[in-house]
C-alpha cells in the first residue's frame, strides 16, 4: 500500500517585498496591516519615503473614517520596514518581487537578492503578465518560486491570482493559500498563460476604448460616463487606465500580442504615443486624464 506523501507547509511569518511603487506599497501595507514582519525594499531611498508616506496617509483616513484603530495603525505601522540593501530580506519566508514589467530587470532581481535569503524562503512575483514558468526557471529555486498577483489598490481589491509555473511544488501552492487567507484575500488559480486571468480580459477592455477614442467613437468623458452608467463599473476604462498606468498597460498588450500571436490583441498606437510622450496615468501626473488641476481634465 503506498502512503499519502506527507509535504511540509512553510509557515509565512516574515516577508519581504521588492518595490516601492504603487503595488510594491499597497502589499507591503496589506502583510503589515495582517500582523506580518515587512520589508520594503528599493535602490531608491525617495522612492521608499514616497511610499510610506502615502502607506500611512491610506491608513490615516482609515482611522479618521472609523474603518481602523489608531493602535491596529500603529501595530502596522510597526510591522513595515524600509531598505535599499537585500541583506535585510535575511529573514523573509516570502520574498515578493513588484517592480515594472521587465522581465530582464525581475531576473536581474532575483539573482541580486538570492544570495540573501534562506534555502526555504519562497520567491514570488507580482508580474500581471510575464510567464511564472520561464520567470521560475531563471531562479535559484524553480521549485519554489510563484506567482501572486495583487490587483491595484491591494488594501482594498479581495482578490489574489495565483499562478504555478510548471516547477512550482505544492508545498509553495499550500503555504501561498493559507497565507491568502490570513490577509484576507480570495485565491483564484490561474493557468501560466500571458496576462494571466484578470488582466487577460480587462486590458484589452482598456486597449479597445482607447481604439474607440482613437477612432472618434466617443471623447474620452462619454466613453468613461458610458461604461461606467452603462456597465456599472466604478471607474471608466480612461480613468483605470491612468490608474494601473498606462505603462502597465501597454507592456500586458505587448506580451498578449507577441504570446498569442492574435492579430486582436494589438495594442492601440495611441496607447503607444501616451507612453512615448510619458503620459503614463496619475503616478505621472498626467494621462488620457491631467491632474494638475481639481477635477481632472480629459487630455482629448
Ligand atoms: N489605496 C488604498 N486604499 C484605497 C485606495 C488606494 N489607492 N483608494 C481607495 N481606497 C480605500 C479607501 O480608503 C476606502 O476604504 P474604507 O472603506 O476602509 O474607508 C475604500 O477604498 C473606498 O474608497 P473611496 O470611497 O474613496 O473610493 P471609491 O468608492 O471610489 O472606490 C476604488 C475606489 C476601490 C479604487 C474603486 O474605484 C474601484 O474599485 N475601482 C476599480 C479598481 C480596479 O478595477 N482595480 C483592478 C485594476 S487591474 C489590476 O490591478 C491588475 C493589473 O495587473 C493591472
Amino acid at each position: 500500500m503506498t502512503r499519502p506523501v506527507v509535504v511540509p507547509v512553510v509557515e509565512i511569518r516574515a516577508v519581504g517585498v521588492v518595490g516601492g511603487g504603487q503595488m510594491g506599497r499597497g502589499i507591503a501595507q496589506v502583510f503589515a496591516a495582517s500582523g506580518f514582519t515587512v520589508v520594503l525594499a528599493d535602490v531608491n531611498d525617495d522612492a521608499l519615503s514616497h511610499a510610506v508616506k502615502m502607506i500611512e496617509r491610506d491608513m490615516q483616513r482609515r482611522v479618521d473614517r472609523g474603518t481602523l484603530t489608531a493602535e491596529d495603525r500603529e501595530q502596522a505601522r510597526a510591522n513595515l520596514t524600509t531598505t535599499t540593501d537585500y541583506a535585510a530580506f535575511a529573514e523573509s519566508d516570502l520574498v515578493i518581487e513588484a517592480v515594472t514589467e521587465n522581465e530582464v530587470l525581475k531576473n536581474t532581481i532575483f539573482r541580486t537578492l538570492q544570495p540573501h535569503i534562506k534555502a526555504t524562503t519562497i520567491l514570488a512575483t507580482n508580474t500581471s503578465s510575464i510567464s511564472v514558468t520561464r520567470l521560475a526557471a531563471a531562479t535559484d529555486r524553480p521549485e519554489r518560486f510563484i506567482g501572486i498577483h495583487f490587483m491595484n489598490p491591494a488594501p482594498v481589491m479581495k482578490l489574489v491570482e495565483v499562478t504555478r509555473g510548471l516547477p512550482t511544488d505544492e508545498p509553495t501552492f499550500q503555504a501561498v493559500a493559507a497565507l491568502a487567507e490570513r490577509i484576507g484575500k480570495r485565491l483564484v488559480a490561474s493557468a501560466d498563460t500571458p496576462a494571466f486571468i484578470v488582466n487577460r480580459i480587462l486590458i484589452p477592455m482598456i486597449n479597445e476604448a482607447v481604439y474607440a477614442l482613437y477612432e472618434g467613437v466617443g471623447d474620452i468623458l462619454a466613453i468613461d460616463s458610458a461604461m461606467k452608467l452603462g456597465a456599472n463599473h466604478p471607474m471608466g476604462p480612461f480613468e483605470l487606465a491612468d490608474y494601473i498606468g498606462l505603462d502597465t498597460c501597454l507592456a500586458v498588450m505587448r506580451v498578449l500580442h507577441e504570446e498569442l500571436g492574435d492579430s486582436k490583441y494589438r495594442p492601440c498606437p495611441l496607447l503607444a504615443k501616451y507612453v512615448d510622450a510619458n503620459w503614463l496615468g496619475k503616478k505621472s501626473g498626467r494621462g488620457f486624464y491631467d491632474y494638475a488641476v481639481t477635477p481632472a481634465r480629459p487630455t482629448r
